[in-house]
């Protein structure tokens, strides 16, 4: 069977987006709205993995959902909800942490690296995570999930749990009389390596918000003259630019700098050399400035509105929720059936 072409993608709320956040995630999203049935998601239950003071999670949530609207999401063509609004991502989570092997949640690297030293004491939330992340994903039988390279790894998980309730439930399934391939395998919609976004302090660093320095990152909320200054300020060696890709080898902060200006602007890194190589920083700093500003701080500032207004923001949420809600329990159904659940 074809499953109809469906992307889902997620995002935590956890405060502060940059950035980063915008081309190698939200951005993407906008696109995907003509040629695919779209679904974006704020992970808030994913966020309580670690600990979040409630305030600022439903800060933070109204903050993703406000960056996912200024930046071109559309809430009636998509759905826009936060994920606990709809308690079948937990139902789903649930039978998906019966189905996954507990090896499988201990070689994930974002695991390894979130609870470091310290794997006995983070929560149990935070191993189990990519099943509720299949969970969020399979619910919807999404076949496309744009994410950043660092979820490639949760994408096979995904892949994986799909694979494995398809083959334990199989004489259930067909007893059923469902499609044997039950849940769909879905392909990963990677962020090419140009919108990798890396500190603006520190070229081998990726934009992070957990960075000390705001001076490293753009924030989305920044205005005209923050986003101007940290660009201007942002480090650099002293040689001009090439004329050719490969002579940004080596060269970690002109490389991510003209790699923001190739996102920012639709262009190869190519085209803004050859616009751009052989000329200083004096030159293409106050171009991408400009540039940045043109297309940032307008959002930014639809951001600011958006997220002083949480009536609208919470309603959209609702509505999203509902319609997301309808097309989950769909799913529930069957997975109830098919595991033996008596309702
Ligand atoms: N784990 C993702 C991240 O940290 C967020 C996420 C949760 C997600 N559920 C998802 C992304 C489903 C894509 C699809 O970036």
């Amino acid at each position: 069977m074809a499953f109809s072409p469906r992307v889902f993608s997620g995002i935590q709320p956890s405060g502060d987006l940059h950035l980063g956040n915008y081309l190698g995630a939200i951005r993407r999203f906008v696109p995907l709205q003509d040629t695919h049935e779209t679904i974006y998601c704020v992970v808030d239950m994913h966020a309580i993995t670690v600990w979040q003071e409630p305030n600022a999670l439903r800060r933070a949530t109204r903050e993703v959902a406000a960056a996912f609207i200024a930046a071109g999401v559309d809430p009636k063509r998509s759905i826009v909800f936060n994920q606990s609004q709809v308690m079948q991502h937990a139902e789903l989570a649930w039978v998906f942490n019966c189905v996954a092997r507990i090896g499988w949640m201990n070689r994930m690297t974002q695991f390894k690296d979130k609870a470091g030293k310290n794997s006995e004491n983070v929560s149990l939330g935070l191993l189990a995570y990519p099943s509720l992340m299949a969970a969020d994903i399979l619910l919807y039988k999404a076949t496309a999930v744009p994410v950043g390279d660092d979820q490639k790894q949760h994408l096979e998980l995904t892949r994986d749990i799909a694979a494995k309730f398809n083959n334990d439930y199989a004489a259930s399934i067909v007893e059923q009389g469902l499609d044997p391939d039950f849940f769909p395998i879905t392909e990963p919609l990677i962020a090419g390596p140009a919108t990798r976004i890396m500190s603006l302090r520190d070229g081998t660093k990726k934009m992070s918000k957990s960075d000390p320095s705001d001076q490293s990152r753009i924030s989305l909320l920044d205005d005209a003259d923050a986003i101007s200054k940290k660009i201007k300020k942002a480090t650099t060696d002293p040689a001009e630019l090439p004329v050719e890709v490969e002579g940004l080898k080596g060269r970690p902060e002109a490389d991510n700098l003209v790699g923001i200006y190739a996102a920012l602007s639709d262009k190869t890194k190519t085209e803004v050399l050859a616009e751009f190589g052989g000329h200083g920083w004096g030159k293409f700093k106050p171009a991408l400035a400009d540039l940045a500003v043109a297309q940032l701080a307008p959002m930014a500032g639809e951001m600011r509105r958006l997220i002083e207004d949480t009536t609208t923001i919470d309603a959209i949420l609702r509505d999203g929720g509902e319609r997301a809600a309808a097309l989950a329990e769909k799913t529930m159904h069957d997975v109830r059936r098919i595991v033996g659940f008596i309702r």
